[in-house]
C-alpha cells in the first residue's frame, strides 16, 4: 500500500490486544504507528495503558445505541481518527458493530479480532459459547470487517486445545496468548502489502 500504517484502536476494555501491537512495533516487529486510541467506556483500562505509551486517547459515548457505532457518535469517531491521519482501522475488544459510515471512511481498512474460529461462534463472549457447546478446539480470528458481524474476510487464524477442566476464565486465557500473536500477525501482512481479498477469501501474496 505504500503508506505506513497508521493506526487507530478502538477499545473498550483491558486493550492487552492493542499492548500486544505497541509492543510489536517497539520490538521492531510491525512496521506501522498507532496514532490513537479511542474508547466508549470511560474508564476503560485501554486509556491508561495509552497514556503509558504517550498515545492519544480519547473517551467518546457511543450513545444512544449500546451495541452498535452509528449516527453522530459514529461520524465523531470518523472525525477523530481521520485527524490523526490513521489509513488502518483495529477493532480490539471494541464491543459495537461498526457501520457503513466508517467502512465507507476506510475502504478494506477497517480490522477485527475476535476469540473463536469464525464462522463458529461469532458473537459475545464466544469462548463461553465453545466451552459450552463442548469442543476440543477454540481460538481467534482476525478478519476484515464487512457489513455484517465476524463475517468478514479472514486472514489469520490461530487455535489452542480445549483442556479438561476450563472454565470460560482459564479458555479465555489460552485464547488470549494466541490473540497476541495473531493481530500483529495480521497487521505484518498488511503492512507489508501482502493481502489481497478475492470475494470472501484473503491471498496471502510473498513479501517482495
Ligand atoms: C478479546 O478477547 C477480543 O477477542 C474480544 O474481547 C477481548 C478484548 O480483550 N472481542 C470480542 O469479543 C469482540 N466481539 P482486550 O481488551 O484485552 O484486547
Amino acid at each position: 500500500m505504500g503508506e505506513k500504517l497508521k493506526i487507530g484502536v478502538l477499545g473498550s476494555g483491558s486493550g492487552s490486544n492493542a499492548q500486544s501491537i505497541v509492543d510489536a512495533i517497539a520490538a521492531d516487529t510491525l512496521d506501522a504507528k498507532v496514532v490513537c486510541v479511542l474508547t466508549d467506556v470511560e474508564d476503560a483500562r485501554i486509556l491508561e495503558r495509552a497514556a503509558k505509551h504517550g498515545i492519544p486517547a480519547r473517551y467518546i459515548s457511543g450513545a444512544p445505541y449500546k451495541t452498535k457505532l452509528e449516527g453522530e457518535a459514529e461520524q465523531e469517531y470518523i472525525r477523530v481518527l481521520k485527524a490523526h491521519g490513521v489509513n488502518c482501522v483495529v477493532l480490539a475488544g471494541f464491543m459495537r458493530i461498526v457501520k457503513s459510515a466508517m467502512l465507507a471512511a476506510f475502504p478494506n481498512r477497517v480490522l477485527n479480532i475476535h476469540p473463536a474460529l469464525l464462522p463458529a461462534f461469532p458473537g459475545v463472549a464466544s469462548w463461553k459459547q465453545a466451552l459450552e457447546y463442548g469442543t476440543r478446539v477454540a481460538g481467534c480470528t482476525v478478519h476484515f470487517v464487512d457489513e455484517n458481524t465476524d463475517t468478514g474476510p479472514i486472514i489469520v487464524q490461530r487455535a489452542v486445545p480445549v483442556e479438561p477442566g476450563d472454565t470460560p476464565e482459564t479458555l479465555h486465557a489460552r485464547i488470549q496468548v494466541e490473540e497476541h500473536k495473531a493481530y500483529p500477525e495480521a497487521l505484518r501482512l498488511l503492512a507489508g502489502d501482502r493481502l489481497r481479498i478475492v470475494g470472501r477469501r484473503v491471498e496471502i501474496h510473498p513479501a517482495q
